[in-house]
């Protein structure tokens, strides 16, 4: 289950030593295999499964054909929706359960064009230049090195590829109310310029910028701030008006939208980035 979407189920605020990401996805009961991600739904109606449905909309929209890459793929059920539209998916996550339940899913959809391989996003166990869309959806923020994660990102995409990816901005209330959540994995999100520096130094060019998330949509802490989380909000937020909802017209609002959480980035791989690469290859 993604941070958008454990909500007010999530344990509230303990004294407990925050869990490391490898323990959380590794062997804990905070993110089990039959919650850690949503299946996307035909046509959802809950704020966090629009988000979903606006995420694989964009893989959809920029598909260049080729191999789909999902960085982070946990159970692997957002490849398993690509799968019939997309000639081969490769999902790599660095939990071995999850793994092992993209496996058996995999079978029981007969999704025979997928391949889930465990691995670190930081050093991905793939060769250069194999994927022609890659994506990393609610995770970037969970790593500490996001500049290795960009970085192989690019080394594994194919000249002119496309990446969207998923950046939690470290000035935004959401980022502020997750400190009140001490059991779960720790966060580290960054700024919008920096997102937009890290594109750029890996020769990734911007092609469309989209954000989410100026109020949290989930959180319940901390109390004072109640009526910035009432649940009402989410009602409100999750609206289509023109195809978009309305958390996301509000938070691409110009003064805005440097204070919205979630900045969803489709970005191609520029030639530069491809030279580097084919030198490399060399
Ligand atoms: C919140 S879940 C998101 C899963 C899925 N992408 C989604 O949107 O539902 C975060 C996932 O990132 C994985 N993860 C976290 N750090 C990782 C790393 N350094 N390398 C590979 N996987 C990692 C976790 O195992 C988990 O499956």
């Amino acid at each position: 289950m993604t941070l958008e979407a454990k909500g007010s189920m999530a344990s509230k605020s303990s004294n407990r030593k925050a869990l490391s990401a490898v323990d959380a996805y590794g062997d804990s009961d905070l993110y089990p295999t039959n919650a850690v991600s949503a299946r996307p739904q035909s046509d959802p109606k809950p704020w966090a499964d629009r988000l979903l449905a606006d995420k694989l909309s964009l893989v959809k929209k920029y598909y260049p054909g080729g191999s789909v890459l999902d960085i982070c793929c946990a159970t692997g059920e957002h490849l398993m929706a690509l799968s019939p539209d997309i000639e081969t998916g490769i999902g790599v996550d660095f939990s071995q359960r999850y793994i092992d339940k993209s496996v058996k899913n995999m079978i029981h959809y007969q999704a025979r064009n997928l391949t889930f391989i465990r691995g670190d996003a930081t050093a991905l166990p793939l060769k250069n230049g194999v994927a022609g869309l890659a994506y990393c959806f609610s995770s970037i923020y969970q790593i500490r090195d996001t500049g290795s994660v960009i970085r192989e990102l690019a080394r594994v995409l194919c000249p002119g590829g496309i990446a969207i990816l998923d950046f939690g901005n470290r000035r935004s209330l959401n980022t502020y109310c997750l400190r009140y959540y001490t059991d779960w994995p720790q966060t580290f999100p960054i700024t919008v310029p920096e997102m937009r520096a890290m594109l750029r130094a890996n020769d990734l060019a911007i092609e469309e910028h989209r954000s989410y998330q100026i109020l949290p949509l989930w959180a319940g802490l901390p109390r004072h701030l109640w009526p910035l989380l009432h649940p009402a909000w989410q009602e409100l937020m999750r609206r289509r008006v023109a195809g978009r909802m309305i958390d996301e017209w509000i938070s691409s609002l110009p003064g805005l939208r440097q204070f919205a959480f979630r900045h969803v980035i489709v970005c191609r791989k520029t030639a530069t980035s491809s030279q580097n690469t084919m030198q490399e290859q060399r």
